[in-house]
């Protein structure tokens, strides 16, 4: 199947299923990036609390740049590598200085910033400013892996940057759902360790590992 035929299933179910969370009924680009950069090492649930508190704390991202660093530990005490706090905040304290406070709307321009890779611009991007870029993470990979039953090692670089471009060239103009609704699927439905609910996937017509009866070989395991 072309990936073109994913989009409009995919949007659909995620208008109806995805979770309401905070960042994403007021995806300002602070909200996105914090969010973003939380979600790195923590699941949803566990870091509500904290997305919460540090914004009723540090409500924009000048208090951010002006923090003094034990009230930026204290409110990251418990979600565990503190460098990306210390990024957060030296990305806050460029973003006051050279943009004025507002994080750039510019994929280019993110991905210089201290703290953001490919994944966070291209999160940060689609969400909050509605560019046309992918945001990647295992969760996607995993989803395209099993729906096109394919052999390549998501861990190899080469294989996250041809999925980059795959999804750009089919890329809807609301990216931000599209992307969310990817990694929505991987979190919720098309779950890892060999257990996807594949009957309650919006996909499963069209997902060729379903097809096999394979799932569960996707992505493969490359032994090193
Ligand atoms: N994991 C990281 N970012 C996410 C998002 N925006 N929605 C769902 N899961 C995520
Ligand atoms: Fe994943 Fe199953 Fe959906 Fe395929 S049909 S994308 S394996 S949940």
């Amino acid at each position: 199947v072309g990936l073109g035929e994913i989009v409009r299933p995919l949007l659909d179910w995620y208008a109806v299923r995805s979770r309401t969370l905070p960042f994403r009924s007021d995806p300002t680009p602070y909200h996105v990036w914090l969010s973003e950069i939380m979600l790195q090492q923590t699941r949803v649930e566990a870091a509500l609390p904290y997305y919460r508190r540090f914004l009723e704390v540090l409500p924009t991202i000048a208090d951010l740049a002006a923090a003094d660093e034990q009230t930026l530990f204290k409110l990251w005490e418990g979600l565990g590598y503190y460098s990306r706090a210390r990024n957060l905040q030296k990305c806050a304290k460029i973003v006051v200085e050279r943009f004025g406070g507002e994080l750039p709307a510019d994929y280019d321009e993110l991905l210089k910033l201290p703290g953001i890779g490919p994944y966070t611009a291209g999160a940060i991007g689609s969400i909050a400013f509605s560019l046309p870029v992918a945001a990647v993470d295992g969760n996607v990979l995993r989803v395209l892996s099993r729906l096109r039953a394919d052999p390549e090692d998501i861990l190899l670089p080469a294989t996250r940057r041809r999925v980059t471009a795959e999804l750009c060239a089919v890329m809807p103009p609301d990216s931000g759902s599209f992307n969310q609704a990817l990694m929505e699927l991987g979190a919720l439905v098309c779950l890892p360790n060999g257990a996807p609910k594949c009957g309650e996937c919006p996909l499963s017509a069209l997902c060729r590992a379903h097809a096999l009866g394979r799932e569960e070989d996707f992505p493969q395991k490359i032994k090193k």
